[in-house]
């Protein structure tokens, strides 16, 4: 099976990505192949300051690395350095449908929210497919928010193989049937749902769009300051405290582990302790679950060698598998 996934260098790495992505990017890395990439032509769309791109680009690598992902066992790499991905986007782009581009939600969302309706952010979902559909991948990790990318990877997986393949049979992509195999393999998604929505210090979804992140790898300080500042009601220290909205009581369920939580669960219903008290515990639990993550963090900063080194075995590994698929792809639009 090849898993695949993208994580976009737009920010630091924050306790909602961990628990909403890394997590699972991490166990799935005993796949038989595993490949993660930095978007970080994804993310040009929103980072435009060279030297913030490159640190956030290396901050995201040393993070996942710092997390558990293992260079030995999953493909890290930088997607800039396979450029194939972009000569894919240009092929598999004469097949698609500006309509599918110009309806996308994402794009709407985004245009909405006031970013420029640049070309680059409408021809996102076409450089997406193109990361997936290089590697032949299976299976593409992703938060909800991404379900629909995925479905136009496949349509236009779909649409290039009934374009170019004769004797390809829609429903039978994999000529499994008495058909021919398409040339691109329509992918799956794994929608990510394990996890329901991580809530911010503000009690809205944790994103950096809203400023709300307690980021894994800030100093003690911050993280501290993150932590005591999570948002909470009027309710008197004696008064048992309300669970609907909570961001604090959320994010201690999300932490602590069951059996923990349920005493925190009583002690929460029975009142007589003030928010004061848990946030300290949250942040006990934020140290014991990421101290060590932070300590490989700090010592692998140390060493931005080390972490180049990766991303550069990381991109040959993936180089070697992105141009099989060129080669075939040439081949059969005859360029
Ligand atoms: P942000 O919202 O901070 O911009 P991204 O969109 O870059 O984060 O998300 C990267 C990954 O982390 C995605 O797979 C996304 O689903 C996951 N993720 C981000 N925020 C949360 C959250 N609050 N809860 C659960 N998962 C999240
Ligand atoms: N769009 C994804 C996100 O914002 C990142 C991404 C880019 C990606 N290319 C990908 C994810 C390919 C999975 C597969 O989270």
């Amino acid at each position: 099976m090849i898993i695949l996934s993208g994580i976009q260098s737009s920010g630091r790495v924050h306790l909602g990505n961990y628990y909403g992505a890394i997590r699972q990017f991490v166990e799935f890395q005993s796949e038989e192949v595993a490949l993660y990439f930095i978007a970080n032509l994804h993310a040009l769309n929103s980072v435009r300051n060279a030297d913030l791109m490159r640190e956030l680009t290396h901050d995201v690598a040393l993070s996942y690395l710092s997390l558990g992902l293992d260079p030995a066992r999953a493909i890290l790499f930088r997607q800039s350095d396979v450029i194939e991905h972009v000569e894919l986007f240009w092929i598999l782009g004469s097949v698609v449908p500006l309509a599918d581009l110009t309806n996308a939600h994402s794009y709407k969302d985004k245009v909405a929210r006031g970013q420029s309706p640049d070309f680059g952010l409408l021809a996102y979902p076409i450089l997406m497919a193109a990361d997936i559909l290089i590697y032949n991948s299976h299976v593409v990790p992703v938060g909800k928010d991404q379900r629909q990318h995925l479905e136009l990877a496949r349509d236009w997986a779909s649409k290039f193989n009934r374009a170019y393949v004769s004797g390809y049979k829609p429903d039978d992509p994999e000529g499994l049937r008495g058909g021919v195999p398409g040339v691109l393999r329509l992918p799956e998604a794994r929608i990510l749902e394990q996890t329901a929505v991580v809530p911010g210090t503000d009690g809205q979804k944790m994103s950096k769009t809203y400023d709300n992140t307690i980021e894994l790898f800030a100093s003690d300080k911050a993280v501290k300051k993150a932590i005591m500042g999570i948002k909470t009601d009027s309710t008197p220290v004696e008064a048992p405290k309300p669970i609907d909205d909570s961001a604090l009581y959320g994010l201690l369920k999300l932490m602590a582990a069951p059996g923990d939580f349920a005493e925190i669960d009583r002690r929460w219903r029975a009142g007589g302790e003030g928010y004061g008290v848990f946030k300290k515990e949250l942040l006990d639990l934020f140290h014991a679950t990421f101290d060590a993550a932070r300590a490989r963090h700090a010592e692998l900063s140390r060493d931005p060698g080390a972490v180049e080194q990766v991303l550069m075995d990381g991109a040959g590994r993936a180089r070697v598998l992105a141009q099989e698929t060129m080669a075939r792809v040439r081949r059969t639009v005859g360029v």
